[in-house]
């Protein structure tokens, strides 16, 4: 595998890449990043992977000096998956000087769920991921569903910018407890680390109520948040909402995904699942 760590350099490397897939990620590499770059390697000559820790997607309060930095751990794992190239740039190449262009996701889709709670989150991830795309110039772009409403930013972005890219999404990968795969289930400890799959089991009732035909979606919601509260934690919201924007159902046969985010001492964990 290639490490760039200028633009110039991966440039040139993707000129003569062929059909070339892109995974962008903050690093700290488990088997849900893995898992997309082995899909990536599915569909393309060759897969670029990029390792960036984004500063403008952190919000003053939260864990971007903290956030696990294990290249060389990740280098390996990249390797292994068959990764022809890792554009690991530092803070000075992506952000020589403060950004003064950004991308504003439209006020329905960032004012609710993690754009809520998250004030400038998707602001930050538009941003950097419309950057990466132009300096790497893939034909296909990966993203999980791990990061639901992530995924839909960046789709919509994708579309209504007419950005010459196709957008391919990864399922969930999850520890054998049902708990998604995250870099921030490091921070957890051995205690929380088994009170963790909670939150996927309450995912999972309630898409298996509603499956069963109950419809009473704020009962349901409410039910999970005080379960959740009784074992210690703290819910920012679990919601059911169409697939398609994430707003709150409005037909009976809207696709739907319930979504969830909570912290367990001080790490926010989230989940979804579809319905
Ligand atoms: P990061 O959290 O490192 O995730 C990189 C990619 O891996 C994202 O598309 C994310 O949805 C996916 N991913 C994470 N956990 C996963 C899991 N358990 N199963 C499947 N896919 C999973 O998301 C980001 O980085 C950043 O916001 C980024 C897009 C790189 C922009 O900075």
């Amino acid at each position: 595998m290639q490490i760039h760590t200028t633009i110039e350099s991966l440039r040139k490397a993707r000129r003569v890449a062929g059909k070339v897939a892109f995974v962008p990620t903050m690093g700290n590499l488990h088997a849900g990043h893995i898992t997309l770059m082995r899909e990536a390697g599915a569909r393309a000559d060759a897969v670029i992977a990029s390792i960036f820790v984004n500063r403008l997607q952190f919000g003053p309060g939260e864990d971007f000096n903290k956030y696990p930095r294990t290249l060389e751990a990740d280098c390996e794992k990249l390797e292994a998956a068959g990764v022809a190239h890792l554009f690991a740039p530092d803070e000075r190449l992506m952000y020589p000087e403060p950004q003064l262009y950004h991308v504003d996701p439209a006020p329905a889709q960032i004012g609710i769920l993690e754009g809520e709670f998250r004030p400038g989150h998707f602001r930050g991830v538009a941003t950097v991921v419309l950057k990466l795309l132009n300096i790497v110039q893939p034909d296909l772009a990966l993203f999980g569903k791990k990061d639901y409403q992530q995924l839909m930013v960046l789709s919509n972005m994708v579309r209504q910018l007419a950005l010459p890219v196709e957008v391919l999404p990864g399922e969930t990968v999850r520890a054998e407890s049902g708990l998604a795969l995250s870099s921030r289930n490091g921070y957890l400890s051995t205690q929380e680390l088994a009170e963790a799959p909670r939150l996927y089991r309450e995912l999972v009732q309630i898409c298996e109520a509603v499956r069963a035909g109950d419809h009473d979606f704020l009962k349901l919601e409410m039910a999970a948040m005080a379960h959740l509260r009784t074992h210690g934690w703290k819910p920012d919201y679990i919601t059911v909402r169409r697939r398609i924007d994430l707003q709150p159902p409005s037909h009976e046969r809207d696709p739907l995904v319930v979504l969830a985010a909570a912290r367990l001492g001080q790490t926010r964990l989230i989940d979804n699942i579809e319905i």
